[in-house]
This record gives C-alpha cells, sequence and structure tokens, in this order.
C-alpha cells in the first residue's frame, strides 16, 4: 500500500510524463528488448529496431495505461481490470517479465527526469509499479 505522500511522487511525476509517452514508453521497451532479448518474443510481429514506429506506438499505450493506474490509485483492480485478463488469459506473459520491464521504466524516468526521481521517489513508483504488475498478473493461474 503506497503512502499519501508515496502517491503525490507518482501522481506528480504522471503528470510530466503524459505529454511524452509514445517516446519514454518507446525508450523503456528499447531498453527492455536490449537487456533483456528474451522479452522480444511476445512481440515477433513488431519492428523491434531501438525507436521504430512500432515500439513508440506501443510504449505510448504502456505509459497511457499506467497514468490511468495513477489516476485510480486507489482502485487498480477495476481500472485495470481488461488488462489483466488480456495479459493473463491471452498474452499469457511470464509474470517475472513485469520486474523486467518496471525496471526499465524506473530507468527512463532516472534519464529525462534526474532532479524529480530522488530515491524517495523512485522507493515510491517501485512500490507503484509493482502493485500495477501484482494486478496485471492476478488472474494467472
Ligand atoms: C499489450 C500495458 C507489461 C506484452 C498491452 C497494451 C497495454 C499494455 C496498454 C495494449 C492493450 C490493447 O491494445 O488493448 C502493459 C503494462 C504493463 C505491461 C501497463 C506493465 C507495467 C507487459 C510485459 C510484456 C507485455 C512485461 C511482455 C514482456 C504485451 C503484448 C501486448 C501487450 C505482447 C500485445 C501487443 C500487440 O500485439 O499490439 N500491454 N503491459 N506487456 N502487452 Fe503489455
Amino acid at each position: 500500500v503506497l503512502s499519501a505522500e508515496e502517491k503525490a511522487l507518482v501522481v506528480g511525476l504522471c503528470g510530466k510524463i503524459s505529454g511524452h509517452c509514445d517516446a519514454l514508453g518507446g525508450e523503456a521497451l528499447d531498453r527492455l528488448f536490449a537487456s533483456f532479448g528474451q522479452t522480444r518474443t511476445y512481440f515477433s510481429h513488431f519492428d523491434l529496431s531501438p525507436g521504430s514506429a512500432d515500439v513508440k506506438r506501443h510504449g505510448g499505450k504502456v505509459l497511457s495505461a499506467i497514468g490511468e493506474a495513477a489516476k485510480h490509485i486507489d482502485s487498480m483492480d477495476q481500472a485495470l481490470s481488461k488488462l489483466s485478463d488480456l495479459h493473463a488469459y491471452n498474452l499469457r506473459v511470464d509474470p517475472g517479465n513485469f520486474q523486467l520491464l518496471s525496471h526499465c521504466i524506473q530507468a527512463v524516468l532516472a534519464a529525462h527526469f534526474p532532479a524529480d526521481f530522488t530515491p524517495q521517489c523512485q522507493a515510491a513508483w517501485d512500490k507503484f509499479l509493482a502493485a500495477v504488475s501484482a494486478v496485471l498478473t492476478s488472474k494467472y493461474r
């Protein structure tokens, strides 16, 4: 559970991310595919070259969904319910990959918002992304 202070740190940075979801989300995916090659297997139908239109478009979807989660930070189960079904039933993404993506998102935030991304802010984001991942992997069996 995030404290009120942690929620404010997450929501505050989301405000700065929201106009740049494609670029920042695309970079997070570029980092994911570069460092954790096994994650590429889920996207065999994409052009995975760094900065490709496919990668940016998909990165934008991922960060927009994270922005929505932040808007509904106290009711993420409902807000992410459809995405949770998709990842569990259709995509069957190995749950371990969510930690890898969360790590890459944090690297992007550190690189682009060094003044905002203090140790406390990172700790809040780490908790938040773990909570989002927990919802998206909650329907696996
Ligand atoms: C699709 C969000 C983690 C693989 C999607 C979509 C969103 C999304 C918004 C598009 C859904 C739609 O089109 O209706 C997220 C979030 C994640 C996450 C917020 C974690 C924070 C992952 C991970 C993987 C993954 C870790 C695999 C490494 C996919 C794939 C698709 C998808 C393969 C379908 C892509 C396509 O064919 O268009 N995800 N995702 N996701 N996600 Fe995730």
